[in-house]
């Protein structure tokens, strides 16, 4: 991990009103407010923040999903809206996700290999048999077997499917995974196997992440730099450590007394 890499992705005085069209006198929800974020390669932004406090909006502007509503997120310093159709594919291969529950998102029907390969076969018209080869490769990168190739997704454990969620957003070679809350319904141990995982990946793929969680001791850990987010601002940031063990917002300081009295519940 190192914080010297060349910016990747940024997000460039930001703001996000959902409905921001309608009139009257609701005139639409402000999630975002004049949010700045740089992301550099290798590196790992951690995103923290109370529930509704905008972490997914941001990481959905980020990932080409919405639009901003003022400002541009960037892509190697070019802005999105800039790009044309060839170069926001290339994006858009180039920035992955995780998310807390893919298997909503996964066709029950569909087996395993054919889950993976999927929008890698729409985009380059593999061959069956190339098809199978791909997906090997890419369950074997995530510690998942082989011989899994042929089961369907509620065969699998929760943490599986996060790998197997995993093997579907390495498909495309990515640089950027925005993993938001991808590991919130793991339980402790299956989290610290995955987070292993990550941090293997990391190295051994070069990749960036931005890293969305409740679980603040994670974050500490895995964290190169954090933003403390409240309803829908930047009020704290820094390197991980440094926002946790001396955070200077009231915000942070009640976010991590909050987050001790989660952990002696659980
Ligand atoms: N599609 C939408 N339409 C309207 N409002 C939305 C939409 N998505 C999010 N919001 C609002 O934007 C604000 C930020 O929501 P967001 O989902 O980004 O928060 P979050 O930090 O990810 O919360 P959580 O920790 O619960 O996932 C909230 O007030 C939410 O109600
Ligand atoms: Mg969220």
């Amino acid at each position: 991990m190192s914080v010297s890499g060349d910016v990747v992705l940024e997000a460039h005085n930001v703001s996000k009103i959902y409905g921001a069209k309608t009139t009257g006198p609701k005139k639409g929800e402000q999630a975002l407010c004049d949010v700045n974020v740089t992301i550099r390669s290798g590196e790992t932004l951690g995103i923290v923040g109370e529930s509704g406090s905008g972490k997914t909006t941001l990481s959905r502007l980020l990932l080409g999903i919405e639009r901003p509503t003022t400002g541009e997120i960037r892509f190697r310093g070019v802005p999105l809206g800039k790009l044309d159709k060839s170069g926001f594919r290339r994006f858009r291969h180039s920035v992955g996700a995780v998310f807390q529950n893919p298997y909503s998102s996964l066709d029950p029907r569909m087996r395993i290999w054919q889950l993976i390969t999927e929008q890698f076969f729409i985009e380059h018209r593999l061959t069956r048999q190339e098809r199978g080869a791909k997906a090997h490769e890419l369950l074997e990168k995530v510690g998942l077997d082989a011989k899994w190739e042929n089961r369907y997704p509620h065969q699998l454990s929760g943490g599986q499917r996060q790998r197997l969620a995993l093997a579907r957003a390495l498909a495309s070679d990515p640089q950027v995974l925005v993993l938001d809350e991808a590991l919130s319904s793991l339980d402790v141990s299956v989290r610290a196997q995955i987070v292993n995982l990550l941090l293997d990946l990391q190295d051994s793929l070069g990749l960036t992440y931005v890293f969305i969680a409740h679980d603040l001791t994670m974050v500490q850990h895995i964290c190169d730099w954090t933003i403390v987010m409240y309803r829908g601002e930047i009020v704290e940031e820094g390197p991980a450590n440094k926002v946790f063990e001396h955070p200077e917002n009231p915000y942070t300081v009640a976010l991590k007394e909050a987050s001790y009295v989660g952990q002696i519940e659980q």
